[in-house]
């Protein structure tokens, strides 16, 4: 076993997601970077969460943008042991009505962000013989309607996941994939009807959205050394919707 890991970058951190995944790690004795693109929420975030936080205004999407970030990392937090790629967005519409600036829009945070930021802390990962853990969606494993864009991103993610398992295992560097169903965060309401409310819990063996603080514990376990041995992996924290096909009404019970 190595000796204790005690730092974390995570993307997304203002809110939602990233934001319950931060306290966890906090919780755990880590000290975090907090990367959000949104100064005026990240701030309000890191301000009630005390000096074992460094919140750094970054739009993962801007190459010019991680490696200033990556530079600020290194010099506040010094080693970073675990990356959560968590930033993202999300836009739900039909095929015929994604233009390529939408198309673009989400692909450049969902997916050329997890790239770009992995590649910028490759070398502190090394170093550290660190965790990559990147989260995709219940999207990128089953198709659905009007997820042209978001659903083909988070498709990607969970490719480029195993990508990073299979060259930087060498290093000692594992990778994984958190894969949530739906919670209700800022990104969900924004694009989750009432309508498509009802259908989640229609087809979810839980019966109900997870929280965030349920996908923050997956993360966090993916980055510990519990998970030493588990890399490559898209953990599913979604209340049984992937593993299980209840959505034909007349096979009801
Ligand atoms: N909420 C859900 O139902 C759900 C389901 C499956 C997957 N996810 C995924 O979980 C992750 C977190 O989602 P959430 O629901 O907490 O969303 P959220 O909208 O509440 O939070 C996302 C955060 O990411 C930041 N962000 C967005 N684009 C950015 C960029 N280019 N650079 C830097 N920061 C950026 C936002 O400012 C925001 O603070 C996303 O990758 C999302 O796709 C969410």
């Amino acid at each position: 076993m190595s000796e204790a890991p005690s730092t974390a970058l995570v993307t997304g951190a203002a809110r939602g997601i990233g934001l319950a995944t931060t306290r966890l790690f906090l919780a755990e004795g880590r000290r975090v970077a907090m990367i959000d693109r949104d100064a005026e929420a990240l701030e309000v975030a890191a301000a009630e969460l005390g000096d074992a936080v460094l919140p750094v205004v970054c739009d993962v999407s801007r190459p010019d943008e991680v490696a200033a970030m990556g530079e600020k990392v290194r010099a506040g937090l010094g080693r970073v042991d675990a990356l959560v790629n968590n930033a993202g967005v999300a836009d739900f519409g039909p095929i015929a009505e994604h233009d390529f600036a939408r198309w673009r829009r989400v692909m450049e945070t969902n997916l050329d962000g997890v790239f770009l930021v992995s590649q910028e802390m490759l070398p502190d990962l090394r170093a550290s013989r660190g965790a990559i853990v990147n989260i995709a969606s219940i999207s990128g494993l089953r198709a659905s309607t009007l997820r042209v864009a978001y659903g083909t991103s988070k498709a990607a993610v969970i490719h480029l996941t195993k990508q990073q398992a299979a060259e930087l295992g060498e290093h000692g560097i594992r990778a994984n994939c958190v894969a949530p169903g739906p919670v209700d965060t800022k990104l969900a309401l924004a694009v989750h009807s009432r309508e498509i409310r009802a259908a989640y819990h229609d087809a979810l063996p839980l019966n109900r959205y997870g929280s965030e603080r349920e996908i923050a514990e997956a993360i966090v376990f993916l980055c510990s050394e519990r998970a030493s041995y588990v890399t490559g992996q898209v953990l599913a924290a979604d209340g049984g919707f992937e593993a299980t096909g209840i959505g034909l009404p007349a096979l009801r019970g």
